[in-house]
């Protein structure tokens, strides 16, 4: 499909974007922003994305449904490919799903192991390689951030399985933007510190884990998620054309310390 031409203020006029995870927290912020910078957007999760969905249809812009589990490979493919041909075109693919089991090491099924690596950091690379091969059949390059986390730098507290998928997404995100960059490809992802949303909930709500992890912030504060989507939007922008292979941290300065 020809797109339309872009504005200064809707960059990505024209351009269809696909986002995993987008039913709420990170993900749901990053398709409302992408939306408002001008693009259609593929909404995908296991659930509806009915508030999603509303809010980007009310800044009449296409948003369309799929529903896949990214720790199956061939669902998440297809959703990536069936996104392409619901709207028409691919520009932009962000891989968000993803989420965690807590607790200590010494107690952790390998199955819950497992199956976190499969949905943060195999899922990931699945949605990669379905977005990149379509955007060279359509010969046009495209733009994919992941979603890591500062436990791609750190390995957090009972959270082993997290934290090896998050390192495994940071390099992820390296090594393919070194081999897709020739083909006008770019591969970059955002860091997220702690994001005041339903994944950290339970963090939230034991008191002292609250008090020390908000202490240990130098912004003194947790993220929004549209302080996140922000940063995802920026590297799918125009204006990030030479970035390639960059782990952003926007995480209120807890890496720095
Ligand atoms: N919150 C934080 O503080 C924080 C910090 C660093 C990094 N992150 C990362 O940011 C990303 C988004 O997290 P969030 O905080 O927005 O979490 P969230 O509020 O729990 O939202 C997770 C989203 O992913 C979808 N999802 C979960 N498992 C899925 C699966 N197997 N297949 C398809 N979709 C799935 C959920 O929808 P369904 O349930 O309908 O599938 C939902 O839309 C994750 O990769 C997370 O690791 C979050």
């Amino acid at each position: 499909m020809t797109k339309a031409a872009p504005t200064a203020d809707e960059p990505l006029l024209g351009e269809v974007a696909v986002v995993t995870g987008a039913s709420r927290g990170i993900g749901a912020a990053v398709a409302i922003e992408l939306a408002r910078l001008g693009a259609d957007v593929g909404l995908v999760q296991r659930g509806d994305a009915e508030d999603t969905q509303a809010e980007i249809e009310g800044l009449s812009r296409r948003a369309h449904v799929v529903r896949a589990d990214m720790g199956d490979c061939d669902a998440a493919m297809k959703a990536v490919y069936e996104v392409d041909e619901a709207l028409g075109r691919l520009d932009i693919a962000v891989a968000n799903a993803g989420m965690t089991v807590r607790g200590p090491a010494l107690e952790l099924r390998i199955d819950d192991f497992k199956r976190t690596i499969d949905v943060n950091l195999t899922g990931v690379f699945a949605v990669s390689q379905a977005a990149a091969r379509r955007f060279v059949a359509g010969d046009s390059g495209g733009r994919i951030v992941h979603i890591a986390s500062v436990l791609s730098f750190q390995g957090g507290i009972n959270v082993c399985a997290y934290a090896a998928s998050k390192g495994g997404v940071a390099q992820l995100t390296r090594a393919l933007a070194n081999e897709w960059a020739p083909l006008g490809i770019r591969v970059n992802a955002v860091a997220p510190g702690y994001v005041a949303n339903e994944l950290t909930k339970p963090l939230r709500d034991d008191p002292q884990r609250y008090v020390d992890i908000t202490a240990r912030v130098p912004a003194g504060r947790w993220a929004a998620n549209e302080e996140i989507a922000a940063a995802v939007a920026w590297l799918a922008s125009p204006g990030a054309a030479y970035v390639h292979g960059h782990v952003l941290a926007v995480d209120g300065g807890w890496l720095a310390r």
